[in-house]
């Protein structure tokens, strides 16, 4: 079986990468080059906002798991059409070549960002989906192009909650609580917290979520979205006890001003993954210590 991952020089993709890579027959496409060593021959350079690059590149393979966008909400704002190109543009092209060239199977891996606010925890698949920024919105409609596309191709959806791991990116907004964290408490500073700190997040290791996308392009039902999280809400506060624990700093964290639109409440319900056989193996405490040695 022939596998691309797509934003495979990205934090998620890569780790995605370096799992099919073990076990078939994987290369990967990014616009940007792979720092990886290992994968850096296995990835090639191209951008799949153009049609005749994306026809290219899928032409020989079996499967596709789609993890490249532009994952700034920031940036979506600043220019949501950029992020429009990257996100629905090139999985409408995705989606079109696969099913002009029989591929059989084409994972989309969307976002927790597709429920907005959420109106109750833990969130389940049916949760009125209500984006609150551009980059909601293109990920949401890359759902919908999966989903028409299922005729045709069997599209399974996936929606990552808050991913770590030690690749992650300081300006991604899913892990950069986590990295601010460690970069403070390196520095033998406290934390500093936006507002109370009883904000939660459902934070996932990324290992969890290559066992989870695995199982999908192996089980997953054709048109169906799955969320991967852990299921377990940790407060902002608890995170921020966490990492000054493992980095040895005693006393308080810093409290700042609350920032506007910030969720206040995020959880998975992991109930429908668990069917496919997922089962989360995140423990913050091992995972958190692990990075925090290993940056
Ligand atoms: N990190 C999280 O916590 C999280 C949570 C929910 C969903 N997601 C989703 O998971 C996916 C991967 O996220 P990540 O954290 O690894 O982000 P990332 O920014 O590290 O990786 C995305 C990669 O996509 C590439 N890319 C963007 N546009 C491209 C284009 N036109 N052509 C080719 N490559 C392009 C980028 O160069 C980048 O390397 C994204 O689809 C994101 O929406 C991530």
């Amino acid at each position: 079986m022939r596998v691309l991952v797509t934003g495979a020089s990205g934090q998620i993709g890569s780790y995605v990468l370096e799992r099919f890579a073990d076990e078939c027959d994987a290369l990967g496409v990014d616009l940007r080059d792979c720092s990886i060593k290992e994968l850096k021959d296995l990835v090639i350079q191209g951008d799949l906002r153009d049609y005749e690059f994306v026809r290219n590149v899928v032409k020989d393979v079996n499967a596709v798991i789609h993890l490249a966008a532009q994952v700034s909400v920031e940036n979506s704002w600043n220019d949501p059409v950029y992020d429009a190109e990257n996100n629905v543009i090139a999985t409408i092209n995705l989606l079109k070549a696969c099913s002009d060239y029989g591929v059989e199977r084409f994972v989309y891996v969307s976002s927790a960002a597709v429920y907005g606010n959420p109106q109750y925890v833990p969130i389940d698949e049916k949760h009125p989906k209500s984006p609150i920024s551009p980059y909601g919105v293109s990920k949401l409609a890359g759902e919908y192009y999966c989903k028409v596309f299922s005729d045709r191709i069997h599209t399974v959806i996936i929606r990552p909650f808050n991913v770590f791991s030690a690749r992650m990116d300081p300006n991604n907004p899913y892990s950069g609580v986590i990295t601010k964290f460690i970069s403070r408490v390196k520095q033998k500073l406290p934390p500093v917290i936006y507002g109370d700190g009883k904000q939660t997040r459902d934070f996932v290791h990324v290992r969890d979520v290559a066992d989870f996308i695995e199982m999908a392009l192996k089980r997953g039902k054709n048109g169906e979205a799955y969320n991967v999280g852990t299921g377990r809400e940790t407060s902002i506060l608890e995170l921020a006890e966490i990492i000054m624990e493992i980095g040895g700093i005693n006393g308080e964290p810093v409290f700042d001003k609350p920032r506007k639109g910030d969720i206040r409440r995020s959880c998975a319900d992991i109930s429908k993954a668990r069917k496919l056989g997922f089962e989360p193996k995140t423990d913050l405490g091992r995972d958190l210590k692990g990075i925090l040695e290993f940056t």
